[in-house]
């Protein structure tokens, strides 16, 4: 018998590494995808993962690099049954000090990524009468970050997204949702300067930044089958450091 299939943007990383093992234990077969500049690095990224994850590099800010690897998917990835858009960077800084560079890196990786792999997969669901995408947005998204105006917009944009396919798929069994990372330690948060950290943990009510197993536990739960009446929602998993009604 088939197993259910989930591909995985920035599937290589330390969220997008967590959800795909976790996926892979709910009995997915599980595709990640992470940046070229990471295919040296495969044997490592391949034991990370475990020996039954796929792994494909493509830079997800290039359209004809997405289209060219979604048309070569290796069986069984010819039916996708998951998406999980979870390819992010950041490029911190002041916006007064922000170039037009940091932006567009932000907006190409976070953003357009999503629309690149989203369109045809999420068509291909639609057609099929069934699919799962969630989309990893961020609490700075929901509340904004000083130093990170491309970040936030980026990550606000991508729920406005999760909400309008949400519409979209409704009638086809495609649900859409987004699910909303706190501080998570990862690479990404151990590049923040250490006083910036300091006052960020601060404000966390739980005291301490979340854990990637954290998260990939609420995506599992989003890509499940029997999720079927959740979708066009925003799961804030954040250790309380963004409440909302
Ligand atoms: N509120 C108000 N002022 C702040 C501030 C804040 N939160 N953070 C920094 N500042 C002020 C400093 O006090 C300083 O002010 P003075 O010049 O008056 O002393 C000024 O900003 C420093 O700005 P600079 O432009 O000189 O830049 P910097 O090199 O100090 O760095 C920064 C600025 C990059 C924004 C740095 O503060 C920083 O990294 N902040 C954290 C950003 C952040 O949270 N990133 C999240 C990354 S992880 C992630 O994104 C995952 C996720 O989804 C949560």
């Amino acid at each position: 018998m088939r197993l259910p299939t989930a591909v995985v943007s920035g599937g290589t990383g330390a969220i997008g590494g967590e959800i795909c093992r976790q996926l892979r234990t709910a009995g997915f077969d599980v595709l990640a995808i992470g940046h070229p500049a990471e295919a040296a690095r495969l044997p490592e990224l391949q034991a990370r993962l475990g020996p039954e994850i796929a792994i494909r590099f493509c830079d997800l800010a290039d359209p004809e690099a997405c289209a060219a690897l979604l048309a070569g998917l290796p069986t069984p990835f010819e039916i996708v049954d998951v998406l999980v858009n979870a390819a992010g960077i950041t490029r911190d800084a002041r916006f007064v000090k922000m170039s037009l560079r940091q932006w567009r890196e932000v907006m190409a990786a976070n953003l357009d990524a999503a629309f690149h792999l989203s369109q045809p997969l999420f068509t291909a669901m639609c057609a099929r009468g069934y699919g799962r995408i969630v989309n990893i947005s961020s609490v700075n998204g929901q509340k904004g970050q000083f130093g990170q105006a491309n970040y936030s917009a980026a990550k606000a944009a991508l729920h406005g997204f999760t909400m309008a396919l949400a519409q979209e798929g409704a009638a086809q069994g495609v649900t859409v949702n987004t699910v909303s990372p706190g501080y998570i330690e990862t690479p990404m948060t151990a590049a923040i300067k250490p006083e910036a950290l300091a006052k960020i943990r601060a404000q966390i009510p739980l005291g301490r930044l979340g854990l990637p197993a954290e998260i990939a536990r609420v995506v599992c739960f989003l890509c499940d089958a029997q999720s079927a009446y959740i979708t066009g929602a925003n799961i804030p998993v954040n250790g309380g450091l963004y409440m909302s009604a």
